[in-house]
C-alpha cells in the first residue's frame, strides 16, 4: 500500500514537472524560433554529397542542389540510375561525379568520401539512403539496421573527419518523423532505426557546434517515392506528401541549419496522441 501511495505521489509530481516544462516551451520556442529567423543569414553550398543520390528524395535534393559552379556527388548501389541522375544534374549546369557504392561498407564509403572530399572540399553531406522492408518489416532485422544505421554512421564518421579539419561543413541526417514517436506498432524497427539516428543528432550537435559543423536532423512524413509504393503500407494522399514539396522543406532547413525539421505540421500533434495512447497502454498491461 505505501509503495503503491509512493509511486502515485512520484507520478504525480512528475506530471506536474513536465507540465511546468512544457509551459516554458510553449512561450520559448516561438520567440527562439523568430529570433533565428531574424538572425541566421541562409547557408548556400557549392560542393554536396547524398548518398542514396540515385533516385528519390535523393535524386531529387540533388535537383534541387544543381546549378552552375556546384559540384554534386552521388552514392548509391544502381550504377544505371546514377549515369541517369547524374544527366539531369549535369543538365542544370552542374558538375556531377558518381560512385557505385554500398552504404554498408564501411572501408569503400570511407575512401569514396575521403575522395570527394579531395577533389572539393565538402561543405554539405546529406546522409539519406534507407530502406523500409516490406511487411512485417522487422524479419529481415540486420539488413534495416546496417542499411539505416550503420549505413549513415559509415557517411557521418568520414565525413566528420574530413570537415574537422578545415573547421567547417553541414552535416544534414534523413532520419524520419517516425523516429520521433515513442512506439509505432506499423512502423517498429524503421522507426526505431530512425529514433537512434534522432537521439544522435540530438546529442552531437553543440559539440559540433564549437568545431564550426552544423547538424541537421531531418523528419519528414509519408513521401510518395519507391520506399513506399514498394514497402506495401497504405497511406492515404492526404498525408503524403511529393517528393519536392519534402526537398523544399530540406533545402530550408539545411540553409538555415535547423537541429530538427519535422513535417508536415500535421506530425507534431499526431505524435503527441500516439505517445499519450501509448503511455497509457504500457501502463494498462
Ligand atoms: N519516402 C518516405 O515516405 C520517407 C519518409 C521519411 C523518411 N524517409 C527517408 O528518406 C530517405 C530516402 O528515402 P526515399 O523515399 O527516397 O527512398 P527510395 O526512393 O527507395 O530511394 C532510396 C535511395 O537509397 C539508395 N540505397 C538504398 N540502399 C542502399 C545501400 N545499401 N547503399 C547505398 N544506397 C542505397 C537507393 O539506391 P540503390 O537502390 O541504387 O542503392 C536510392 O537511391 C531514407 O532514409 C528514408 O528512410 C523516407
Amino acid at each position: 500500500m505505501l509503495n503503491l501511495l509512493k509511486s502515485f505521489l512520484f507520478d504525480a509530481i512528475v506530471i506536474v514537472v513536465k507540465m511546468f516544462l512544457l509551459v516554458l516551451e510553449v512561450v520559448a520556442l516561438p520567440f527562439m524560433e523568430i529570433k533565428c529567423f531574424l538572425t541566421t543569414k541562409d547557408k548556400t553550398y557549392k560542393s554536396i554529397l547524398i548518398t542514396g543520390g540515385s533516385r528519390g528524395i535523393g535524386a531529387h535534393l540533388a535537383l534541387r542542389y544543381a546549378g552552375p559552379g556546384v559540384t554534386i556527388f552521388l552514392i548509391a548501389r544502381n550504377e544505371a540510375k546514377l549515369q541517369e541522375a547524374k544527366g539531369q544534374v549535369e543538365a542544370k549546369g552542374a558538375t556531377c561525379h558518381i560512385f557505385a557504392a554500398d552504404v554498408t561498407d564501411k572501408e569503400r564509403m570511407k575512401e569514396v568520401i575521403e575522395k570527394a572530399d579531395e577533389m572539393c572540399n565538402l561543405d554539405l553531406v546529406i546522409a539519406n539512403a534507407g530502406i523500409l522492408q516490406s511487411y512485417p518489416w522487422f524479419e529481415d532485422y540486420e539488413r534495416t539496421i546496417a542499411v539505416n544505421v550503420s549505413g549513415a554512421f559509415n557517411t557521418i564518421v568520414p565525413t566528420t573527419a574530413c570537415m574537422l579539419k578545415r573547421k567547417s561543413g553541414q552535416i544534414c541526417v534523413i532520419s524520419s518523423a517516425s523516429g520521433t514517436f515513442n512506439g509505432l506498432a506499423s512502423l517498429n524497427l524503421y522507426g526505431g532505426t530512425k529514433t537512434l539516428l534522432n537521439y544522435w543528432c540530438h546529442s552531437e550537435r553543440a559539440k559540433l557546434a564549437k568545431k564550426n559543423i552544423g547538424l541537421t536532423c531531418i523528419c519528414p512524413s509519408y513521401v510518395k517515392t519507391d520506399l513506399m509504393d514498394n514497402s506495401g503500407f497504405k497511406v492515404s494522399n492526404s498525408l503524403t506528401m511529393t517528393v519536392d514539396q519534402c526537398v523544399d522543406e530540406i533545402f530550408y532547413a539545411n540553409a538555415r541549419n535547423k537541429a530538427i525539421h519535422v513535417f508536415p505540421s500535421y506530425v507534431p500533434f499526431y505524435v503527441a496522441w500516439n505517445n499519450f495512447v501509448i503511455r497509457l497502454s504500457s501502463i494498462s498491461f
